[in-house]
């Protein structure tokens, strides 16, 4: 799904801005992208911090740990140190609506991650300053140019000694191809990191390390670099230092270039300390400039421009029984259009049902609260009966369809022995429930429902969460038996061929949720012999 840029209007030919028009400016919906550990959770309290959302950091972590004790497959995230659910949080900067699309941090769960940055408009690509570019944040990063996201960088950890920053930046660029320009550059001293220079204003700030390790806002000082009382304070060798650096960078970077940053082609990048608070807050105020307003998203009917009147959005993920004392499942919609209101009438364009919407719920860190108005750019939680899929359009207009969201081919498969077989019923409805919800996908042998479910997964992790939600949510205990297939392919052709193909060797057919036929491959030599020998049938890597 691409975006564009949000559209203008010739000036002068029409009214004052409309109060859509007027909220879509002010939103900024976006995502981090980070390696496990590098800091995304002490950074997202830092901006809950400053956006006033919270009043002391480590409230989040805090309340991450209390829910844990109320809520039992959060339990499970908190025995192996991870991050599984995913959530949104809303708040406001400068006059700015700022929804974070929080990710999980493990890459067993990369799926739910690719989904979300669908919802997001732009990225913050957060760095450790002594790793740079790792593993997970190239995978994300690469999504990310898929669909040509800006993404603008913060190299986190720089209270204490890390990569030298002008290594850290050509890596950057070498691994990933993105261009890059330091916004700020990391002032150091003997003690560690002082403060920032900012080169466009050519301003330094100097901070006050605080008594409370971060937990309140930064306080700092401000004056010009050519300000003889800078020099005197930190003095003649850190001064000389970062007179050099300047005059490396403007000499050998790449100049700033805002098209670029907005084409996802150039990223500004930032230094600081998400957790003693450095350079946190100009990060943020910057950052607002760079990240775009929705755009327009394109769609069967055509571009949908996020200021057009009617209601429209996608869901981008499903999550059931979030909060263990209703029950209920929460659809996650990406508003792409118009304002959404309890009440209002929506088709799902999928099925061509009409549904009636109940009141918008927002989201802070965890906690939910009913709204009485989200409009284009927001992400809100809808109550659904079941009747939702992942990638479904609901819009007033029955003719508007968003391009669907990938999916991925599971990599590992297991078969689900259920531990007490008169609870059939609850694990068919457990089995359902949950790869409905995209937690991982649901084969049967034969077809039928009733036959040994098979589940696939992209992550072994997948596996332990649907076991312990399957008992916990669904009382519904089983164990998983694992497989030796792999390489499913989703097959097309005549019926009879494809069940002929499926009794080789080192092959078993299955099905999938929908009744698709699947053939999973004991190894790659398998899948290969069987491309070379059946000619009349097509082999898809994902759902066709
Ligand atoms: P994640 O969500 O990306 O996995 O990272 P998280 O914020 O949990 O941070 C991972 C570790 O890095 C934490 O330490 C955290 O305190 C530390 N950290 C985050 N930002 C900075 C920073 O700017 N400077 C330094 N020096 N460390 C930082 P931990 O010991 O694993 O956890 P904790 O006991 O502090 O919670």
């Amino acid at each position: 799904m691409s975006v564009q840029p949000a559209a203008t209007r010739p000036e002068g030919l029409d009214q004052p801005p409309s109060r859509l028009a007027a909220e879509v400016a002010r939103r900024r919906t976006f995502a981090i992208i980070s390696h496990p550990d590098a800091g995304k959770t002490t950074l997202t309290e830092k901006l809950l911090l400053y956006g006033g959302a919270i009043h002391l950091a480590g409230t989040v972590k805090a309340r991450r740990q209390t829910r844990h004790a109320t809520s039992d497959w959060m339990e499970l995230e908190r025995e192996r140190g991870i991050s599984v659910t995913s959530s949104v949080m809303q708040f406001d900067y400068e006059g700015i609506r700022l929804n974070l699309l929080d990710t999980p941090g493990h890459q067993d769960f990369s799926e739910d991650t690719y989904r979300t940055l669908m919802a997001a408009d732009s990225a913050i690509m957060l760095l450790d300053n002594r790793k740079g570019v790792e593993e997970r944040t190239r995978q994300l990063f690469d999504v990310c140019r898929l669909r040509r996201v800006p993404i603008v960088t913060f190299v986190n950890k720089c209270d204490r000694p890390g990569t030298d920053p002008l290594t850290l930046i050509s890596e950057v660029e070498r691994d990933l191809g993105l261009h890059c320009h330091a916004m700020t550059w990391p002032i150091f001293a003997s003690s560690g990191l002082i403060g920032v220079y900012d080169r466009r204003t050519e301003r330094v700030m100097l901070f006050d390390r605080t008594s409370d390790h971060g937990a309140s806002r930064a306080t700092s000082t401000d004056m010009a670099l050519d300000d003889p009382a800078f020099a005197n304070l930190v003095g003649s060798a850190t001064f000389d230092q970062l007179l050099d650096d300047i005059a490396l960078l403007d000499e050998a970077s790449h100049p700033f270039d805002l098209t670029a940053v907005q084409a996802g082609e150039l990223t500004p990048v930032y230094f600081g300390s998400a957790l003693t608070n450095f350079a946190v807050e100009p990060f943020l105020h910057d950052f607002l400039r760079f990240a775009p307003a929705p755009g327009i998203r394109t769609s069967s009917a055509g571009p949908i421009p996020p200021d057009r009147p009617d209601f429209s959005g996608f869901v981008f993920k499903i999550q059931a029984n979030m909060d263990p004392k209703h029950r209920d499942r929460i659809a996650f919609v990406r508003i792409c259009s118009g304002k959404f209101e309890a009440g209002l009438d929506v088709t799902n364009t999928r099925t061509g049902k009409r549904i009636r919407l109940a009141a918008p719920q927002q989201f802070l860190a965890r906690e939910r609260t009913q709204t009485d108005e989200a409009w284009s750019g927001d992400v809100v939680g809808v109550l659904d009966r079941g009747t939702l899929r992942i990638g479904d359009t609901l819009a007033e207009d029955p003719a508007i369809k968003f391009e669907g969201i990938p999916r991925f081919a599971p990599e590992h498969f297991a078969r689900v022995v259920p531990a007490d077989p008169l609870r059939r019923k609850q694990l068919d409805s457990g089995l359902r429930d949950l790869s409905e919800e995209g937690a991982a996908q649901v084969f049967y042998v034969d077809g039928m429902s009733g036959s040994a479910p098979i589940l696939g997964a992209i992550g072994r992790l997948q596996f332990d969460v649907m076991v312990h939600r399957l008992e916990r949510e669904y009382n519904a205990p089983c164990r998983l038996e694992p497989m030796v297939y792999g390489h499913p392919r989703w097959m097309t052709g005549p019926r009879d061929a494809i069940e002929q193909a499926g009794n080789g060797r080192g092959r078993l057919l299955v099905y999938d949720a929908k009744g698709a036929p699947v053939i999973l491959f004991e190894n790659s030599s398998s899948l290969w012999a069987a491309q070379q020998h059946e000619k009349g049938l097509t082999f898809h890597e994902v759902a066709p």
